[in-house]
């Protein structure tokens, strides 16, 4: 089945397709007749969305693509509480239920692997939206994406990441996905608490794909081509006090290279001050908006049956 779990399940012919497809939505959506047509897609089809956490961007955009291609949705923006998971039930057997009243399901829940458990037991193609410290997959498809976009190319570049890269998972999908492509090298910005897992770095390792860690942000984004910048993960920190510390700012800017562009999955929470939103190489409200092409792309694929991945 079609689900999308983990960024390790994509393959550069695969992304070429599905960015080629991203634009293609994107310039239909633009206009009255091609937005008609889309809605004609999928009629008929109802998407769900079962979030255990928070969520702006991606809910709203996964539920924007799936009424723009037609869909009909049902939602729980706030399963922890308000569906049956508060009375005990389990996640698989919510999956059991839910995958009778859908044609596919997005799913944002907090524990690490709670995207591949609902898919060992859904009839329906599951979408990771968020497995607690574990990935993110369509968020880095619309990050690796949005780097295209902006740069025109995907390799030789160097990219640098930073703030809490422990905690977060988007920087763990985005490395993951930009490996794909050929003299890529990274940079992780954090400070000792907040490293990058282990196990990222030996798949970087094994891969032969250069990278280097530091705790200083101006010495790390000297020779950036991305700079993807995260918010410190509050709600999962077991020590409340750590800080990570990185603010880019416009004296931050006037450092890095000229056309490095800045990312930023959002939210932020001040880890990118608002005075840097005017600068042209901030990219992260360019990178939210392809986030809804990008998801239409994938309930349009997952839809028809198109092989996603290998
Ligand atoms: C991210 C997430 O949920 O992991 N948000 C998003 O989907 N754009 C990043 C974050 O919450 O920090």
């Amino acid at each position: 089945m079609n689900h999308v779990l983990a960024a390790s399940q994509f393959d550069t012919n695969g992304l070429a397709i599905l960015f080629a497809e991203a634009d293609k939505m994107q310039a239909a959506a633009a206009t009255p007749t091609g937005s008609r047509l889309l809605t004609g897609k999928h009629q008929g089809h109802v998407m769900a969305t079962l979030f255990y956490e928070p969520s702006t961007r991606t809910r709203l955009s996964f539920e924007s693509a799936a009424q723009r291609l037609g869909l009909g949705l049902i939602s729980t923006e706030n399963a922890r509480e308000f569906s049956s998971a508060a009375k005990g039930e389990t996640l698989e057997d919510s999956i059991r239920v839910i995958d009778g009243y859908a044609d596919v399901i997005v799913l944002r829940h907090h524990e690490t692997g709670a995207a591949s458990r609902a898919a060992a037991v859904s009839r329906v193609p599951i979408i990771n939206a968020g497995d607690g410290k574990g990935e993110h997959p369509t968020q880095a498809l619309l990050d690796v994406y949005t780097v295209l976009k902006e740069l025109s190319r995907l390799d030789n570049l160097t990219i640098v990441a930073g703030g809490d890269l422990a905690h977060g998972r988007t920087v763990r999908s985005f490395v993951q996905l930009m490996s794909l492509y050929a003299g890529n090298k990274f940079c992780f910005v954090s400070t000792p608490e907040l490293k990058i897992g282990d196990d990222i770095k030996s798949f970087l390792k094994q891969k032969r794909i250069e990278f280097r860690e530091t705790d200083n942000l101006l010495d790390g984004c000297q020779e950036a081509d991305v700079i993807y910048w995260t918010r410190l993960q509050k709600e999962r920190l077991e020590n409340k006090t750590l800080a990570s510390n990185f603010v880019i700012d416009k004296a931050v800017m006037k450092t890095l290279p000229k056309r490095a562009i800045i990312m930023h999955p959002l939210p932020r929470v001040g880890e990118i001050a608002a005075a840097v939103d005017r600068d042209p190489r901030a990219a992260y409200f360019r990178q939210a908006e392809n986030g809804l092409y990008m998801r239409m792309v994938l309930i349009d694929q997952i839809l028809s049956n198109k092989s996603l991945t290998r």
